[in-house]
């Protein structure tokens, strides 16, 4: 469910037309809601009700600092992966304590940072890194508490790009060593075990990898504490899936992975740990673009948008789906044809829809992609230096720009030349 519904015939953000935040920051525009922000956290926080537990928001997939302030404010914790998103994190006032930090390549000084604030923990993901987590511990005379990446080798069913759990992919350990590397780990004195860490990919639409892979987690945890482990944390990554379309998707609902946390794991008496990204953003957010041509090729009508691959990158980069609708709406039995939706980019694969059916639009309406709030803004570039698209927060009947658009000045100021030009 999200807060982007027609209203009077226009689509809009909450209690705001979308037309009339285009009429202010022009396009396209990135537009998140704050009310399906909020829903989207608090349902994954119900669902663990009952359970020691903290909702690790995984910023990747969205993190503008209204956004994250946003979530921060109900009490959300933060899944980072590299020194920039630490920085967005505590700049947003979260707490060290709050943050876990995750990611296969962290630099010593990424570890540093982390440590000198009182990082909640590092999820490790290979041994190299576990000696230089307790060297830089060691030279700051305090100890880094850890758990482990396990690579469960599940097949999480989703697109290849995105899948993390299998074991030719570069992430976490394999799990037939787990003991081993936790023994190496214990032995290493800069370090503390406190947990188990596990994550087999995004937009999954099965339940059943994350319950294969978490009866392996509780499997590994019982073993882990007859080795003499203390294992009270348990970060089982995060991964759930989202309908992309409104008709025939439906995906497991935060309840049911609860429901399925408690059922696999929940005996263990382990504080939970979740890092939900797309859940929370991806249709919290939509990506507003104006169309610029209709221009009829051999035998294909094609729709010219405003919006390029550069702006949103999932469909060219996962071949992904995304709804795009008409920001007026359409009349009732308006007649559909098929048309190829494209940018302005350069390249034939900036190409967002192939043969989409779509109600008559022309030069200068609004349309709206829907689910781009994650691994939207945050994967766009200046590609054909077009400026990074703003973004905007909606709240009730209030807007606010959180991002705005670089002009071509400040992007080519950017530039330095060298003293021989
Ligand atoms: N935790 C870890 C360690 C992760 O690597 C990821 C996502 C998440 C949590 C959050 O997963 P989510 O709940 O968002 O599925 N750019 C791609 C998605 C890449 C996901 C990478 N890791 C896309 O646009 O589909």
């Amino acid at each position: 469910m999200d807060h982007f519904l027609y209203k009077s015939g226009a689509l809009h953000a909450e209690d705001v037309p979308l037309a009339e935040i285009a009429a202010t920051v022009g396009t396209p525009f990135y537009v998140y809601s704050t009310a399906t922000l909020t829903r989207h956290f608090q349902l994954f926080d119900d669902a663990l009700d009952g359970m020691p537990h903290l909702v690790c928001y995984a910023m990747k997939a969205a993190s503008n600092q209204a956004i994250l302030k946003t979530l921060a404010d109900l009490g959300a914790g933060m899944d980072v992966v590299s020194g920039g998103e630490y920085a967005r994190a505590r700049a947003a006032g979260v707490p060290g304590d709050r943050i876990v930090f995750s990611g296969v390549g962290k630099t010593k000084e990424e570890i540093h940072t982390a440590l000198s604030e009182g990082i909640r923990q590092f999820n490790v993901e290979s041994e190299p890194e576990m000696a230089v987590i307790s060297q830089v511990a060691s030279s700051l005379g305090v100890v880094a508490p850890i758990t482990i990446r396990i690579n469960p080798d599940v097949d999480a069913k989703t697109h290849a790009k995105i899948a993390t759990g299998k074991s030719e992919n570069k992430f976490g350990i394999p799990i037939a060593r787990a003991r081993e590397v936790y023994a190496h780990a214990a032995s290493l004195p800069g370090l503390k075990v406190v947990g188990i860490d596990v994550h087999i990919g995004s937009q999954l639409t099965d339940l059943m990898p994350f319950e294969l892979a978490y009866n392996k987690v509780a499997d590994l945890t019982e073993q882990l504490r007859a080795d003499g482990h203390e294992i009270s944390r348990l970060d089982l990554g995060g991964g759930l899936g989202i309908p992309y379309t409104r008709s025939n998707e439906a995906p497991p609902l935060p309840v049911d992975y609860g429901a399925l946390i408690k059922r696999t794991v929940g005996h263990l008496g382990c504080e939970i740990e979740i890092e939900p990204g797309r859940l929370i953003a991806g249709n919290a957010g939509l990506l507003v673009s104006r169309v610029i041509y209709n221009k009829s090729g051999e035998g294909r009508e094609f729709l010219i948008l405003d919006a390029a691959m550069n702006d949103l990158l999932r469909p060219a980069m996962y071949d992904a789906y995304h709804d795009i609708v008409p920001v007026v709406e359409p009349e009732a039995g308006a007649e559909m044809s098929d048309v190829d939706i494209v940018g302005p980019v350069c390249e034939s694969g900036d190409t967002f829809a192939k043969q989409r059916p779509m109600p008559p639009v022309f030069p200068g309406d609004l349309v709206a992609f829907r689910s781009a709030g994650a691994y939207g803004a945050v994967m766009a570039s200046e590609y054909n230096t077009r400026a990074l698209v703003p973004e905007v927060m909606v709240h009730g009947d209030q807007f606010a720009v959180i991002r705005a658009r670089p002009t071509f000045d400040e992007i080519i100021k950017r530039d330095t030349l060298p003293e021989w030009l």
